[in-house]
C-alpha cells in the first residue's frame, strides 16, 4: 500500500515516546497492524487516518489478521444488526488473544461512544484493551502508548468538540478514488437516528483546507474525489460555493458527495451541481419515507411535495439527473397504507438506486420510545415487496440510457471473465468488455442493454 509522508498535526512529543516504546517493545521487528472499518464512508475515512497515526507509530499494515500485533475494530453503530456483528467479532478475537498475550485488540468509533456500549465491553470482554469514542482520535498516540507501556486497560469515551485536525497522514484504500470529510457531526435529530448522539454537533473544515487537499489529491492522480458529511449541504461555508471552487481545480477528475439533506436541497445546489462539469450529475437524497405524517414523527422538516420539487427541478434542467435514497421501513406505528405511500413515491421518483432499512430501535432516540405493533418479519415482508418493484422501476428508468455514449471511471473487474466495472457520471453501474489496464481511468461506453441493477455497454472513442 503506498502512502506519501506528510507533517500531521497530531505530530507530537506523544507520537515520539509512543516510537521508542513500539520500538523498545517488538525490539527490532517490525509489528503488524489489521484495521477494519464497519459503517458508512465517514466511518472508512476516519478509519483511514487511524491507519496513517499507526503506521506513523511505527507498525506496518496487514489484511491478515491472524498476523497481526494490534488489531483495531472501527464501530458503526447506526442499526442493531451492525451492533451485533460486532460484538460476535469481539467473542471471535478471545482465540487470537490467548494463543498471543501480547495482541492489543482495539474497538473505537461510533458503537463504543455509546456508554452502556463502552460498559459491557469493560465488563464482558477483558481481552480488548483499547477503547476510544469518535472524539479521542487527537489522544490515539497518547492511549496507545499507555496500553503498550503500562499493559492496563483504557477507556476514553469522553465528549469534546475539538478542533479538526488537517494536515492528517491518510493511507487511502484506493490510488483513484479519494474521500474528503468536509464536516463532522451532525445537528438534525431525526428522531429514529443515533448519529447525533456519537458523532456530535456539526463541525465544518475551512473553504481553503479543502481545496487544497483536493488539489494534493488531483496532483497525485486521484480521479474521483467524494466529499464526505452526514448532511454536506448544511456545510458551513456554502456548500453550493465550495463546489463551484473545486469545479475550478484544472485536471482531469470528478467529484461527487454524500449525504445531503432534502431539507436544504435548494434549487441553488441542483444549479451547482448542472453547471460545474466536474460535479456528477447524481444526488444521493435520502426520503426515508413517502408518506408526510412518518416523515414528521421522524422530524425529517420537509414534505413529500417539497421533496418532489426537487427532483422535477432538476430532472426539468437535465433529465438524465439521477436520484438514489434511503428508506427506512417500517418506523414505528407505521400502517401498511403509509407504507405505500413509499412506495408511490419510488415509482413517480424513479431512483437508479434505493437503501432501504427496516427500522432498528436505537437506545436513547425519541423514536425508541414509541408504540412499534408491526413484527420484524412482516417489516421484512414489507422491504421484499418495496425491493422487487424497485427492481422494475430501475430497470425502466436505466432504459433511458440504451443507445448514449457515457462518461465512465473504470473501477474493478466485472462479474463475467474479459469485463470491467465502473460508475458513470450520473452514478450507474457499467459493464463492459475491457483490458484490466483500463482501471483507474474513464472511458467512454456506448450503452447497449439495460439490466435491472446495471447497464451493458462497448467502449466507444
Ligand atoms: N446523514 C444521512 C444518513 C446517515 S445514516 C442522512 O440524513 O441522509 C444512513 C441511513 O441509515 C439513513 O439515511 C437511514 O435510512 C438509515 N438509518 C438511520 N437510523 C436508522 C434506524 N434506526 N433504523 C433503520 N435505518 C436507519
Ligand atoms: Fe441521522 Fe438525520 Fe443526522 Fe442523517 S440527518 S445523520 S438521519 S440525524
Ligand atoms: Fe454508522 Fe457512525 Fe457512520 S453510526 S453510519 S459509522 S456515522
Amino acid at each position: 500500500m503506498e502512502f506519501k509522508s506528510i507533517s500531521c498535526a497530531f505530530d507530537s512529543l506523544d507520537l515520539k515516546m509512543l516510537k521508542d516504546a513500539v520500538k523498545t517493545k517488538y525490539k527490532d521487528a517490525t509489528p503488524l497492524c489489521y484495521l477494519h472499518s464497519y459503517g458508512c464512508q465517514q466511518n472508512v475515512s476516519d478509519g483511514e487516518k487511524l491507519k496513517g497515526m499507526i503506521v506513523k507509530s511505527g507498525f506496518s499494515l496487514t489484511e491478515n489478521e491472524a498476523l497481526a500485533d494490534l488489531i483495531v475494530i472501527n464501530t458503526c453503530a447506526v442499526r442493531e444488526n451492525a451492533h451485533e456483528r460486532v460484538f460476535g467479532r469481539l467473542g471471535e478475537l478471545k482465540h487470537l488473544k490467548e494463543k498471543n498475550k501480547d495482541l492489543i485488540i482495539c474497538v473505537c468509533g461510533c458503537m463504543v461512544q455509546q456508554k452502556h456500549v463502552a460498559d459491557r465491553i469493560k465488563n464482558t470482554y477483558p481481552h480488548v484493551s483499547l477503547v476510544f469514542g469518535t472524539f479521542a482520535y487527537g489522544d490515539f498516540y497518547k492511549m496507545l502508548y499507555e496500553v503498550i507501556v503500562s499493559g492496563k486497560r483504557v477507556f476514553n469515551i469522553e465528549e469534546k468538540q475539538g478542533e479538526i485536525a488537517e494536515d492528517v497522514l491518510q493511507v487511502r484504500s484506493s490510488s483513484f478514488k479519494a474521500y474528503v470529510s468536509i464536516m463532522y457531526g451532525c445537528n438534525n435529530f431525526c428522531t429514529y437516528c443515533i448519529v447525533p448522539y456519537v458523532r456530535g454537533r456539526e463541525r465544518s473544515r475551512s473553504v481553503d483546507a479543502i481545496v487544497d487537499e483536493v488539489k494534493g489529491l488531483v496532483k497525485d492522480g486521484y480521479k474521483e474525489i467524494t466529499l464526505l458529511g452526514q448532511n454536506v449541504n448544511s456545510y458551513a461555508y456554502g456548500f453550493s460555493e465550495l463546489l463551484r471552487r473545486l469545479n475550478d481545480i484544472e485536471g482531469d477528475f470528478w467529484i461527487r458527495f454524500m449525504s445531503s439533506h432534502p431539507k436544504d436541497a435548494t434549487s441553488n445546489l441542483i444549479d451547482a451541481i448542472i453547471d460545474c462539469d466536474k460535479v456528477c450529475s447524481h444526488l444521493h437524497l435520502p426520503v426515508q419515507s413517502g408518506n408526510n405524517d412518518i416523515l414528521k414523527k421522524m422530524n425529517r422538516r420537509y414534505t413529500v411535495e417539497k421533496y418532489l420539487e426537487t427532483v422535477e427541478y432538476a430532472r426539468r434542467r437535465c433529465g438524465d439527473f439521477s436520484f438514489s435514497t434511503d428508506i427506512i421501513v417500517g418506523f414505528p406505528g407505521e400502517s401498511y397504507e403509509q407504507f405505500c405511500d413509499t412506495k408511490a413515491l419510488l415509482e413517480k421518483v424513479k431512483f437508479d438506486n434505493v437503501y432501504s432499512f427496516v427500522y432498528s430501535k436505537r437506545e436513547g432516540t425519541k423514536a425508541a420510545e414509541l408504540e412499534d405493533k408491526v413484527s420484524v418479519k412482516q417489516k421484512g415482508l414489507w422491504l421484499r415487496e418495496l425491493l422487487l418493484m424497485q427492481r422494475e422501476v430501475t430497470e425502466k428508468w436505466l432504459g433511458r440510457f440504451v443507445g448514449k455514449k457515457l462518461r465512465v471511471l473504470t473501477e474493478d473487474t466485472g462479474k463475467q471473465d474479459g469485463f470491467l466495472i465502473g460508475h458513470s457520471y450520473e452514478n450507474i453501474v457499467v459493464e463492459f468488455p475491457g483490458d484490466e489496464k483500463l482501471i483507474g481511468s474513464f472511458v467512454y461506453v456506448k450503452i447497449t442493454k439495460a439490466m435491472n441493477w446495471a447497464l451493458l455497454g462497448e467502449i466507444s472513442r
